[in-house]
């Protein structure tokens, strides 16, 4: 297949028609307007409820919050509507007869999550607690808690048909699925825990997302944050994922989020929630409804919660709704009483603007959480987990960083070795003797490292720099330095396409070879560097493309994904010891021995072993540091044995090509099985001679330098002085002067009289 560059093009431009979102809210059907519309309507008046809605108020007619625990118990298959008759409106009391928890929940956030009766406000806690938090999470319960029932405003529901306009009207309830419950259970015991934490301190008010500005009122005490929530089993064979807006309480270290969806407006019922522990006097609950209240006034207003909404926001709340059982989620940061509120601020500033400011960054302890519940309304489960932890996203930022830039320097390192390289080869028959797979592979690996760099500096503004420089430099070294000898080595070896490897292994084929004469035609560097380099943007975007899809991949997938092809990119030097088989080396105190000058690079083993070391090493040692160091930044899981026994592959790989040079390349073939290979340097006889007769008896023309050629030849004894090596006999009969042979073999390795192909020296 033939890709050049137009055709990239088009692939690029049909790729970027298909990902890209129209402009605007996404609205492409008067259905779809009436949807949006509806939703503004529903949350419009919804928040006109939130409003007047007091600390001592219950919720009322709200999506997901109009079903206490206690009217489920009581009938279990009771509507959400609102009113509710016999329901109390007017009073909210932190139990099950108001909340969405069960008492018993409640009873637990209260002693062993939030310390309710601790309220002294004596711990620190750091403002900014931007990280990534891992941990481990258990299962406490999937069916002793009873279900509440919360239905979907039809409005959702996608068009059934082009003519229809308006959406249904009414509820209905996904709960009552007879395999709802199976379809969002939670089944494991024991689980991994990820909890990305990324504060909301400045909101756009267009759809654009452009000119985003501050909103909080409250910033001194209350942050609002972003979660992205992930547990799921070892094998990751089954996932859950929430990705809610939180609310953190600076003073008490509490952080509390609620999963949102189309069956659960839960941003109105944060206030409620969070007013739990002032504990002893009630008048400061009060005050934490009043001023979390103030929170979500602000970031409403702030974001023009209602215009900004689009068609993505509605379809991800309908997905949410489908897919997903609802969460409520209760975290208790540990505290850092070795800061106080001065030093915290020298270090935030340290941490966003490094001016070298007297702190000790590396004394920063992680962020974590020493306590946490998920509880989920809808689907009854619960989950609990101690000590989630993990480092400021600043200090990982570093770390990154310098990981990063010490890759640098391995590009840095290959790039010498390959230079050095392609000095030690700079003769076509020299060049012939590389294996041009061996090649190929690490040319794909260099050259998904770019792209994988590049995407990686979109995504990663904060480390953009060193991250472009890489792509940067991989890219140089694999589109310029690899390619380039890449098609050297193709074009050196242009001549052997078509031919058996039987042929090969012979160093030569018979003169009426037919396959040979129909391969004569060599095509030039130009054309082969296109399509080499159409070849390598191909396999690259395949490759980048899988790798990038490898990651949302269930895990055992993925893993078996992962080693296969690293042990086939870690397998290059494979394709070299074939080569140095089929090109014969000998054996190297043979190589030694021969050594006539105008040989000697043709006796050194094709690679130097400066390169072959060095590349192992510039290429084994990022996969060590990805599967020994536990916290590299992949969060890549540990495995030891598997980079013994990567190692070994490659050793196994290195001394096969040291037995190669040391016994030569063909020690392993049983002897018989090895044909001779073709020798330009041998006495000629009289008979050959008088095809090619020169002037004199005894010499040939040389078509060359159209000079005479004195030969040794078998019959005349007087010639037998000269040297063999001063003249050499093509495979075609042809005589010429070494040096002028050879000088011709630096351009093309065909006969100069008749255009069939030379067998490198
Ligand atoms: C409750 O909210 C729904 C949707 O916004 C609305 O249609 C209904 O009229 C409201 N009911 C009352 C009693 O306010
Ligand atoms: C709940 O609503 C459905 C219709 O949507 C109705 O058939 C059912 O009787 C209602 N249940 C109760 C307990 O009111
Ligand atoms: C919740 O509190 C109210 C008022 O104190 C009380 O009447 C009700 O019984 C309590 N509910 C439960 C389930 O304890
Ligand atoms: C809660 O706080 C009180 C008062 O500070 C303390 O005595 C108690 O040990 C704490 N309980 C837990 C579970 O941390
Ligand atoms: C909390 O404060 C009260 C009075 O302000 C004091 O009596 C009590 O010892 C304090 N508790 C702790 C754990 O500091
Ligand atoms: C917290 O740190 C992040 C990362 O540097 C920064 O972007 C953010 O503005 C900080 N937030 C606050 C509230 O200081
Ligand atoms: C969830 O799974 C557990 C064990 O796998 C099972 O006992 C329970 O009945 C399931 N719950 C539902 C609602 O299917
Ligand atoms: C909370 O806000 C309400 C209404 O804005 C006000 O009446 C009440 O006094 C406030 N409570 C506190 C403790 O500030
Ligand atoms: C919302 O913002 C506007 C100005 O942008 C202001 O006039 C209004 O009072 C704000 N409303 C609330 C509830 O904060
Ligand atoms: C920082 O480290 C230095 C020495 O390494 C030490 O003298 C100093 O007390 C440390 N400061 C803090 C705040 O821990
Ligand atoms: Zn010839």
């Amino acid at each position: 297949m033939e890709i050049n560059g137009n055709t990239l093009i088009l692939i690029v431009l049909i790729l970027y028609l298909f990902f890209s979102s129209p402009g605007g809210n996404g609205v492409s059907s008067k259905y779809e307007y009436n949807q949006i519309e509806k939703l503004k309507d529903h949350l419009s008046s919804e928040y006109q409820t939130f409003q007047k809605m007091s600390f001592r108020d219950n919720f009322r007619n709200i999506t997901g919050l109009k079903l206490s625990y206690q009217d489920i118990i009581t009938n279990p298959s009771i509507n959400a509507t609102y009113p509710i008759a016999g329901k109390d409106y007017d009073n909210w009391i932190h139990n099950q007869t108001y909340e969405l928890l069960p008492d018993e929940i409640i009873q637990k956030i209260s002693t062993k999550v939030w310390n309710v009766s601790d309220n002294n406000l004596t711990n620190f806690y750091p403002p900014n607690i931007t990280s990534t938090l891992m941990g481990q999470i258990n299962l406490v319960s999937n069916n002793e808690y009873s279900q509440l029932r919360m239905p979907v405003p039809r409005y959702f529901e996608p068009a059934t048909d082009f003519a229809q306009d308006d959406p249904p009207e009414g509820d209905s309830y996904f709960t009552d699925w007879p395999n709802y419950g199976e379809l969002h259970n939670v089944t494991f015991q024991k689980g991994e825990l990820s909890i990305q934490i990324t504060h909301i301190n400045k909101v756009s008010d267009t759809i654009s997302g452009y000119g985003k500005k501050f909103f909080n009122s409250q910033d001194e005490n209350w942050k609002l944050l972003r979660l992205r929530i992930e547990f799921f089993d070892k094998l990751e064979s089954e996932k859950h994922t929430m990705n809610p807006i939180a609310i953190y309480d600076i003073r008490r270290g509490r952080i509390l989020s609620m999963s949102q969806s189309s069956k659960f407006h839960s941003l109105f019922s944060l206030p409620h929630y969070m007013s739990v522990g002032g504990g002893l006097d009630k008048g400061d609950d009060e005050t934490i409804f009043n001023e979390t209240k103030a929170l979500i006034n602000d970031y409403w207003n702030g974001s023009n919660y209602i215009d900004t909404l689009t068609m993505g926001d509605l379809d991800t709340l309908y997905d949410n709704a489908l897919s997903k059982c609802e969460y409520t989620v209760f975290l208790q940061l540990a505290p850092w009483n070795q800061f106080d509120k001065d030093q915290m601020k020298k270090i935030d500033e340290e941490l966003n603007w490094p001016l070298g400011r007297p702190v000790n960054l590396t004394k920063l302890p992680p962020v974590s959480i020493q306590s946490g519940l998920l509880y989920s309304p809808d689907c009854g489960v619960e989950l609990q987990f101690n000590d989630a932890s993990g480092v400021r996203y600043e200090l990982k930022v570093k770390t990154i960083r310098s990981h990063i830039l010490l890759g640098l320097l391995l590009f840095a390192g290959q790039i010498y070795l390959l230079l050095c390289q392609m000095q030690h080869t700079n003769t076509p028959s020299s060049i012939n003797k590389i294996s041009f797979y061996s090649f190929s592979m690490i040319n794909l690996v260099d050259g998904s490292l770019a792209t994988l760099y590049l995407i990686a500096s979109s995504v990663l503004p904060e480390l953009y720099l060193p991250l472009i420089l890489s792509s940067f430099s991989s890219f140089i070294l694999a589109s310029i330095f690899e390619t380039r000898y890449l098609i050297s080595i193709y074009t050196s070896q242009a001549n052997e396409r078509g031919v058996s490897i039987i042929t090969l292994l012979r160093g030569n084929a018979e003169n009426n070879d037919e396959e040979r004469v129909t391969n004569a035609d060599i095509p030039d560097d130009a054309s082969i560097g296109a399509s080499l380099y159409g070849r390598f943007f191909f396999s690259l975007i395949i490759f980048t493309f899988l790798i990038l899809s490898s990651t949302s991949w269930p895990r055992k997938i993925r893993m078996t994904f992962e080693y296969i092809c690293i042990i086939i990119l870690n397998s290059y030097w494979v394709p070299q010891i074939f080569r140095n088989v089929i090109k014969g080396l000998a054996p190297r105190r043979e190589r030694r021995r021969n050594n006539s000058p105008i040989n000697r690079r043709q006796h050194q083993t094709p690679l130097l072993w400066k390169f072959i070391i060095g590349t192992t090493i510039i290429r084994t040692v990022p996969i060590v540091y990805v599967f020994t160091y536990s916290s590299n930044i992949f969060r890549h899981h540990r495995d030891p044995r598997f980079v013994v026994f990567l190692s070994l592959w490659l050793l196994f790989q290195l001394s096969i090509m040291y037995s190669q040079d040391i016994l030569g390349a063909r020690w392993f073939l049983p002897q018989h099985s090895i044909p001779e290979g073709y020798i330009y340097f041998k006495p000629v006889s009289l008979a050959h001679l008088a095809k090619h007769e020169g002037a004199s008896k005894h010499t040939a023309d040389c078509a060359i330098c159209m000079s005479e050629v004195p030969v040794y030849i078998e019959e005349a004894e007087e010639t037998h002085n000269i040297d063999q090596h001063s003249y050499m006999v093509t495979p075609c009969d042809h005589i010429f002067h070494t040096d002028c042979l050879e000088n011709w073999m630096g351009y093309k390795l065909q006969c100069p009289v008749c255009r069939t192909p030379l067998p490198p020296i």
